[in-house]
């Protein structure tokens, strides 16, 4: 329903046509542009809508209103009455909705002036990121912002729709809670009436939609914000949306059928198709194939396991890594980088290194039949047939090698598989979504030197699996899913532990003691011991869905206030020291 807002306008910047050409309207709006042009001052005026020319002409719209139009710069806000004019023979601007028509002011009044602004409202301003930060509320403005921060409300209230008519409960939960491990530090909050005591607040509200569970509400959701004290990258901010869902009473298959169904039909209705039942990848199949557990899929350049191919290799390195249990040899196969110079090929070792490798072993397949390559001389011609037909090989080819365990060789071919994407310029069009299934429960933490769960430690392992939790708790498997959208992963969950015996038995395998246990989660092992129900669920990460539905390459472009990679609000400058008095009110002192 439109709101009328009309006592200051008659029309938005978008609306007016050939159609109302005759008619006496009223516009308010920024100007974007100002041109003298032989007498005649030509101004667009701009709003949230669209774009209007107005134009001021000496004898027509009278000397006050003209000379007043004189004045007029960049950004200031106007209000003008007119009549609309159909534009002259070949003015028209057929890229602008309102481009027939322009509007001859005959009353103008100046609603508040702008100091230049430190850069152009406009799209294509090459302007440094820290200058936008700092003048957020003028980047604002500019109509990319402006859209992407419609799409994520549309976006929004698309995914709430789509919950609130499946029978879902938006739950507020508290925002000062206790710390509770998603993985990443906490942020603290003293609390000024119990001294020495804080409050954390939320990484997610995982606990306590477990506990919402417990309490019988069902089928939960909530658009969250949380926050996460961890270093900054392009997909990462510390205080981010998710939209969180939980249900109970359900199996797996359940869970993820309705978020299917919840996703399908929030997409649809921002204009992205999202067909269902969507593939499911085994962790290891994701990993093995593609070297990422959130691969993009749009293109191929998957990893192939030639290990068998050089088990007698005159090759030292390739043939000890056949012998030796656990460790691969895994190429890929960058398709018309084999026509690189030989320069450009040898900064890949630098990019490998990136990702771990020790160095890069590579053949690059020239045009002309030709091989050129630093180890090409150490294969036979078998070896070599073998090789061409694993890979698929045709001249223009360049195939690069990890040797490393299965892991670690996965994860930097995974690595140069993207770079070489973007290089070579792949193209990637449309949304790809699929879930990433059976994770691992846990993961061994090299700096911790104990195990850590790979989602967060309420995770259900896979039943079959329980009893090798303390005797291999790496081939344990746990019931969860991500949810990936064009490489990014959007969204993860799993079925949740209801079992307080099974949490605790968990708890002790990732290092916790009895006490540490109870103190940190007494309250949510005290609730499983109250007729937890089975339940499992999911959360969103609503910035990096807007970010890629907008196709911008940072969730920055789709927050309204983000920090920069030091945590900073450039436009506040928070974080900021405070006064001595605060601090002396929450016994505090820094150091
Ligand atoms: P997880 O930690 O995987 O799961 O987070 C869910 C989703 O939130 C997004 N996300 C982020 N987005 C921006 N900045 C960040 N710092 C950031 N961290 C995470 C990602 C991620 O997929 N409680 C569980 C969910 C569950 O099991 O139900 C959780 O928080 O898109």
């Amino acid at each position: 329903m439109p709101i009328d807002t009309r006592s200051m306008h008659t029309h938005t910047c978008e609306e007016l046509r050939s159609s109302d050409i005759g008619s006496t309207v009223t516009l308010t709006g920024w100007v974007w542009h100002r041109r003298d042009h032989g007498g005649l001052i030509f101004i667009d005026l701009r709003d949230r809508e669209g774009m209007t020319q107005i134009s001021f002409d000496p004898e027509l719209s009278g000397a006050e209103t003209f000379h007043t139009a004189e004045t007029v710069r960049s950004e200031w806000p106007l209000k003008v009455t007119g009549v609309v004019r159909a534009r002259p023979e070949g003015m028209a601007n057929d890229r602008l909705a309102t481009g027939e028509i322009e509007v001859l002011v005959s009353e103008i009044v100046v609603l508040n002036t702008s100091k230049t602004p430190p850069f152009q409202i406009e799209d294509h301003g090459e302007t440094s990121e820290d200058v936008r930060l700092r003048y957020r509320y003028l980047d604002i403005r500019r109509p990319k912002m402006l859209s992407n921060l419609k799409l994520r409300s549309d976006f929004t209230f698309a995914i709430r729709q789509a919950l609130h008519d499946r029978a879902f409960t938006e739950v507020e939960t508290p925002a000062l809670f206790k710390s509770t491990p998603e993985g990443a530090r906490d942020f603290l909050v003293p609390s000024r009436t119990q001294p020495g005591h804080f409050y954390a607040l939320p990484q997610s509200p995982q606990l306590l939609k477990q506990l919402l569970m417990v309490g019988g509400i069902e089928r939960y959701y909530q658009v969250a914000k949380c926050f996460r004290d961890e270093d900054l990258r392009a997909d990462r901010q510390p205080e981010f949306t998710q939209v969180d869902i939980e249900m109970s009473f359900v199996e797996q298959d359940d869970v993820m059928g309705a978020l299917e169904d919840v996703l399908s039909d929030a997409f649809a209705k921002v204009g992205v198709e999202m067909a269902t039942p969507l593939r499911r990848l085994a962790y290891w199949d994701a990993m093995d194939t593609y070297g990422s557990d959130k691969p993009d899929t749009r293109f191929g350049m998957e990893l192939h396991d030639v290990t068998s191919i050089f088990s007698t290799s005159e090759f030292k390195l390739f043939a000890n890594a056949a012998a030796t249990d656990g460790v691969y040899v895994k190429a890929i196969n960058a398709k018309g980088a084999g026509a690189w110079p030989r320069a450009q090929i040898d900064k890949l070792a630098g990019v490998a290194e990136g990702f771990g490798a020790k160095g890069l072993a590579w053949i690059a397949f020239r045009e002309d039949g030709s091989m050129n390559s630093p180890i090409v001389k150490f294969f036979t011609d078998e070896e070599m047939e073998a090789l061409r037909a694993e890979m698929d090989v045709v001249p223009g080819d360049l195939v690069m090698f990890a040797v490393e365990s299965r892991l670690k060789a996965d994860e930097i071919l995974g690595g140069m598989r993207l770079h070489m994407a973007n290089a070579l310029e792949l193209p990637r069009e449309g949304h790809d979504f699929l879930w990433v299934v059976d994770f691992p429960l846990v993961h061994w933490d090299e700096d911790r030197k104990a195990y850590a769960a790979e989602h967060q430690p309420f995770t259900q392992p896979v039943e079959d699996d329980i009893e090798r939790l303390e005797s291999d708790p790496l081939s344990v498997g746990s019931r969860t899913y991500d949810f990936v959208m064009d490489g990014f992963e959007a969204g993860g969950g799993g079925m949740r532990i209801h079992n307080a015996e099974l949490q605790m038995r968990i708890l002790k395998m990732l290092g916790f003691t009895e006490e540490l246990a109870h103190e940190q989660f007494g309250f949510l092992m005290d609730a499983l011991e109250y007729g937890a129900p089975p339940m499992g669920g999911f959360a969103l990460g609503l910035d990096r869905v807007c970010m890629l539905l907008a196709g911008a390459d940072s969730i920055r472009e789709v927050m309204a206030f983000p920090k920069t990679s030091s945590g900073s609000d450039l436009m506040s400058e928070a974080p900021s020291s405070v006064e001595a008095r605060q601090l002396k009110e929450l016994s505090l002192r820094t150091l």
